[in-house]
């Protein structure tokens, strides 16, 4: 398939693209560049420089490719950002979104992949969620996203646009060669951020909240390394049929608190990880942990990594050999 990846420098869209790539795929990466890195795409397709809300470039590139289908990974992710900057949310992942459905329906591209999150589930209440449980966002970021689901799904009963969503949990990990990891600037992921205090590139880790209604007061999540976030996409590419829409979990179906995490990095580097306790983080859900049934009977999907420690363990290396990231 022909497939343009927009947000392809991105640290889940490069994961995406290169996975693509292998399977023999040709895609295009469609990028801003603000967060996302060059290094993470060169080598493997061509990089548009350019920004979703700029309507004549994305046609342009499309018309140019000629692509079966879209993946959208391009937004703005930050949770805590989200409640100081809803505007900078609501403009690239809304009006972000909608250009980019329009410049598909301009070009007669009927596919999409959307990029959602199971921070769209929130302040849900079930311990395991599955995709019928209500979604109940609890930050200006999530609620973009279900927004987006929306307009997704309002666009494909009017116009007949074939889609599938994904909504991840928490991404994480680096490919098992070293070559591809995570390098957001600033870092405000837990996992990098515990590694960069393990190798003695920061001081302490802030932990954001002992008092949640979990085991050990922190925050639980399901790591999902990225390498199974791709093969998931590839799967969910393949399967996207025009005027037919669907929606899948990506995650393990396995909780994680940040204690956990810390533990799980000091056990991967042999050292100690220095923390301090601070107040919750606005927009943080106690607990969001998958229910990945859905993926694995109606795609067949086979995750790899099961345990944080392999996740970990794969991240510990890319941050200790890659200490400042992409070379740009
Ligand atoms: N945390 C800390 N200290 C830190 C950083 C994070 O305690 O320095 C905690 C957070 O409060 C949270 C957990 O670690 O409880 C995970 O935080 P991340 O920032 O790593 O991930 P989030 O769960 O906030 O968000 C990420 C992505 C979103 C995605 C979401 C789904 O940034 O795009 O996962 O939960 F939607």
């Amino acid at each position: 398939m022909k497939i343009l990846i927009t947000g392809g420098a991105g640290y889940v869209g490069s994961a995406t693209l290169r996975h693509l790539v292998g399977a023999g795929h040709s895609v295009v990466a469609y990028d801003n560049l603000k967060e996302g890195h060059r290094g993470a795409v060169e080598g493997f397709c061509e990089l548009v420089e350019a920004d979703i809300l700029d309507g004549d470039t994305l046609e342009k590139t499309l018309r140019d490719f000629r692509p079966d289908a879209v993946m959208h990974f391009a937004a703005a992710t930050y949770v805590g950002e989200s409640v100081e900057k809803p505007e900078y949310h609501y403009r690239n992942n809304i009006a972000g979104t909608q250009s980019v459905l329009d410049a598909m329906r301009a070009c007669d591209v009927s596919r999409l992949v959307f990029s959602s999150t199971c921070a769209t589930y929130g302040l849900a209440t079930d311990e395991f969620l599955s995709e019928e449980t209500p979604q109940v966002p609890a930050s200006p970021y999530a609620r973009t996203k279900l927004a987006v689901e929306w307009m997704i799904r309002d666009f494909s009963h009017a116009h007949g646009l074939g889609f599938t969503i994904l909504r991840y949990f928490n991404a994480s990990g680096a490919s098992p060669d070293g070559q591809h990891g995570e390098d957001h600037r600033p870092e405000t992921h837990l996992i990098p951020l515990v590694l960069q205090v393990a190798l003695g590139q920061r001081k302490e880790l802030a932990i954001f909240g002992t008092d949640y209604p979990t085991p050990d007061g922190t925050c639980i999540r399901d790591y999902v390394h990225t390498s199974d976030l791709a093969s998931a996409h590839q799967l969910a590419v393949e399967a996207t049929e025009s005027g037919k829409g669907d929606v899948f979990n990506i995650g393990t179906g396995n909780g994680a608190s940040v204690m956990e995490i810390i533990e799980a990095c000091r056990a991967v580097s042999g050292n100690e990880i220095p923390t301090r306790i601070e107040p919750r983080r606005p927009g943080d859900p106690p607990r969001l942990v998958a229910v990945p049934k859905k993926l694995k009977e109606t795609l067949g999907w086979d995750p790899q990594y099961a345990s944080i420690s392999d996740v970990v363990e794969t991240a510990y290396r890319w941050h200790r050999d890659h200490p400042d990231g992409y070379p740009d």
